[in-house]
């Protein structure tokens, strides 16, 4: 048996893809260990979602640090302390983060967001998609580098938009996608099969 691959998860809402990762690994799907949920927002409905899981939570709240580098250094100490991690996965994590967590864990973070990057980047994606009128939406999974929503891209996957779509319904069938692509990217990973060189990721 191979050693375990250990993941931290960042959330700060519902955490409905927190869930997907974490069903993913009871259905079989996902070979990881799912270390530590870190959340930003005491009041997050993740939280209780990690509780039902058994996940430990670190909860960091801006208001308690002086600045997003100290706050970003806690989070650098927690995951020290819980031991090694081998991946990151910013799962709604609605924070801007700094080169202090960026850099030691460059190529070791992913993110998930809800449009086809590099379009939509930043906040309200699905919204802004919708009133551009693009007939293709979809989720994209991305390597953090510091910039928002920039860096280089591992997998995307598309919805199709109809005449008849509302901001709720086209956010509910990109969740939808997200909560396939984002275990299977994890999944691929874990097995090794993604290599990035500058902005090109290949997938095998
Ligand atoms: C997802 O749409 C993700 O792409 C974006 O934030 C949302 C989080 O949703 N980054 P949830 O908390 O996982 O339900």
């Amino acid at each position: 048996m191979s050693e375990p691959f250990r993941i931290a998860i960042f959330a700060s809402g519902s955490g409905s893809n927190f869930q997907a990762i974490v069903d993913a690994v009871k259905q079989g799907n996902l070979d990881v260990s799912i270390k530590l949920l870190v959340c930003d927002r005491s009041k997050a409905e993740v939280l209780h979602r990690a509780e039902a899981a058994g996940v430990p939570a670190f909860v960091v709240q801006a208001k308690d640090y002086l600045s997003r580098e100290q706050l970003d250094a806690a989070i650098v100490q927690q995951l020290d302390e819980v031991g090694p991690i081998d991946l990151i996965v910013l799962a709604g994590y609605m924070r801007l983060i700094t080169d202090c967590l960026v850099q030691p864990y460059f190529g070791r973070m992913i993110n998930i967001h809800p449009a086809l990057l590099p379009a939509f980047p930043g906040m309200h994606a699905i919204k802004q998609a919708l009133e551009y009128g693009v007939k293709v939406a979809g989720a994209t999974v991305h390597f953090v580098d510091g910039g928002m929503d920039t860096g280089p891209i591992i997998a995307q996957k598309t919805v199709t938009v109809n005449n008849e779509d509302t901001l709720e319904n086209l956010t509910a069938k990109i969740h939808t996608v997200e909560h396939e692509l984002l275990p299977q990217v994890i999944q691929t990973i874990r097995e090794g099969k993604v290599q990035a060189e500058g902005r090109t990721v290949r997938v095998f």
